[in-house]
């Protein structure tokens, strides 16, 4: 007897469920279920009479060809995927609209075309007209790219399959496929689930490489095709702030390079514009003079990143003060502010607290700590920071401060952009490397730092004496009072 396939299907994480339900236990989501028909698998009766063929054990030791990559030619691009596209590997761009996934593809199909690759840029979203005007703008019309406007994966693989075998496809997006394999409608996670697999299969047969443009949510997720993020051989995200022309690649997973790797861009009236010294960029417009801002010599990858911590401390008359951070760990910031108040008698909790990282990065490292807690006790005793320092080192719930990788690394580079001292964690004193050149200010614990930034805010404030007395140690009241 036939089985009913239909089943409700969570648009968000591909969860299915028998009957319809308003949220998604899986994911959390509301209204995210609609139904599809899952069938398409082999029938029970089909599948248990076949006997298994037998196939050959490897051991783990032996010797595989390297995976032959293809350079982009963006040296950026190259850093995120680890060296070049890899030959019948699947790769998943992800992005909010209008962040220039477009743009970054359009470039570097059009660099590998005109190295004499063939490639395709197949486009499900904009006709012909539009990505060609967009490669007029860009001034890459002359790249011998062959492009299409084509939504059915069935006639794309059938297209693709004649004449030599394109190096790279470019799919811009995977949402908009859809194959007759499967009943439901474009976009739905079965579709799109669908798609993928049968250009993933494309791609593993022909040994082209294949890049998926991905949408993504508001609140991050490559949009429906989560289940996608496990198919494909690497995912990338393309990030920014909406305001601001820096671009960030990143790597989320990579079956063939690192994942910590990033690719900074500039988005410009004339494309992206490849950023090799991020540092620069991120400094370039930082505000000297202000208090509660610290230069934090962080490590991206392999590359040294000097990005600038702004924070602001502020009085609050609300029970629960705010707490609110743009491009660092929450959970982070909560812990360094309990360090803070346990270790070194800093009162926090009737004071908002903001903290910004400038540019538009996001910091992982945990060797951020010692910055962001140098920012927020010179925004609180309202002193400024010396300019011409960097900070880095890793705060632990004692109040140590604990030393971090690559210290040498970030001396050289805070060197290159002309600082002349950092305070780093005691233990990378005495470090293989050197100081590059830079006066170090070695603290192994925070109470250390607080009691310098604050003897600087009191210094600062001897002229102008604070209204309130008493209610907090005099070193820790704002000098506005
Ligand atoms: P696009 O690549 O279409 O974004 P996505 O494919 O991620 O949706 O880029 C869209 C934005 O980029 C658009 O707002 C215009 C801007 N842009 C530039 O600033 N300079 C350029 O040279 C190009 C081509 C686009
Ligand atoms: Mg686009």
């Amino acid at each position: 007897m036939a089985k009913s396939t239909l089943s409700f299907v969570c648009q968000n994480c591909g969860a299915a469920y028998n009957r319809w339900q308003g949220k998604c236990e899986s994911c959390g989501e509301w209204n995210t279920l609609a139904e599809e028909d899952t069938s398409g698998s082999v029938p029970v009766s089909i599948r248990s009479k076949r006997k298994g063929r037998t196939f050959a054990l490897e051991s783990l030791a032996g010797k595989s060809p390297d995976a032959p990559r293809l350079s982009s030619g963006m040296t950026e691009l190259d850093r995120v995927t680890g060296g070049g596209f890899v030959r019948g590997s699947v790769l998943l761009v992800g992005g909010d609209p209008g962040i220039g996934k477009s743009t970054l593809l359009t470039q570097a199909t059009s660099l590998l075309a005109r190295t004499g690759h063939r490639v395709v840029y197949i486009s499900g979203e904009e006709a012909v007209a539009q990505v060609r005007l967009r490669a007029e703008r860009l001034g890459l019309s002359d790249a011998p790219v062959q492009l299409a406007a084509e939504t059915s994966v069935e006639d794309i693989v059938s297209t693709l399959s004649e004449g030599a075998v394109p190096r790279l496809i470019v799919i811009d997006s995977i949402q908009t496929m859809w194959t007759d394999t499967v009943e439901s409608a474009p976009g739905t996670v079965t579709q799109v689930r669908a798609s993928a697999q049968a250009l993933i299969r494309f791609a593993k047969k022909t040994g082209a490489a294949i890049i998926l443009v991905g949408h993504v949510t508001k609140d991050g997720q490559i949009a429906g095709p989560r289940v996608v993020e496990h198919m494909v051989d690497a995912v990338m995200s393309f990030e920014g702030e909406g305001s601001q022309q820096f671009r960030i690649l990143r790597a989320v997973k990579n079956r063939f390079g690192p994942t910590d790797e990033i690719g900074v861009f500039e988005m410009t009236g004339l494309g992206l514009r490849e950023v090799t010294n991020p540092s620069e960029l991120f400094l370039s417009e930082r505000d000297l003079g202000t208090p509660g801002t610290a230069v934090f010599a962080g490590i991206e990858g392999t590359r040294p990143v000097l990005v600038e911590l702004q924070a602001l401390v502020a009085p609050t008359s609300l029970g629960t003060p705010r707490r609110a951070v743009v491009g660092w760990d929450p959970s982070r910031l909560s812990m360094v502010l309990a360090v803070l108040e346990a270790h070194c008698g800093v009162k926090l909790s009737g004071h908002d607290v903001y903290l910004n990282v400038a540019g538009g990065l996001r910091i992982n490292e945990p060797a951020a700590d010692l910055a962001a807690a140098a920012a927020l006790v010179s925004s609180l005793v309202n002193a400024q920071l010396p300019t011409d320092a960097v900070y880095f080192g890793e705060i632990s719930l004692s109040g140590v401060v604990r030393p971090v990788a690559q210290t040498p690394a970030r001396l050289k580079e805070a060197a290159k952009l002309g600082f002349q001292r950092a305070v780093l964690p005691e233990s990378a004193r005495g470090e293989p490397g050197g100081d590059a050149g830079l006066s170090l200010n070695a603290v192994n614990s925070l109470t250390t730092l607080v009691a310098e930034i604050a003897a600087r805010g009191s210094r600062r404030g001897e002229s102008n004496p604070p209204a309130e007395k008493n209610a907090t140690p005099a070193r820790f009241r704002r000098g506005d009072g």
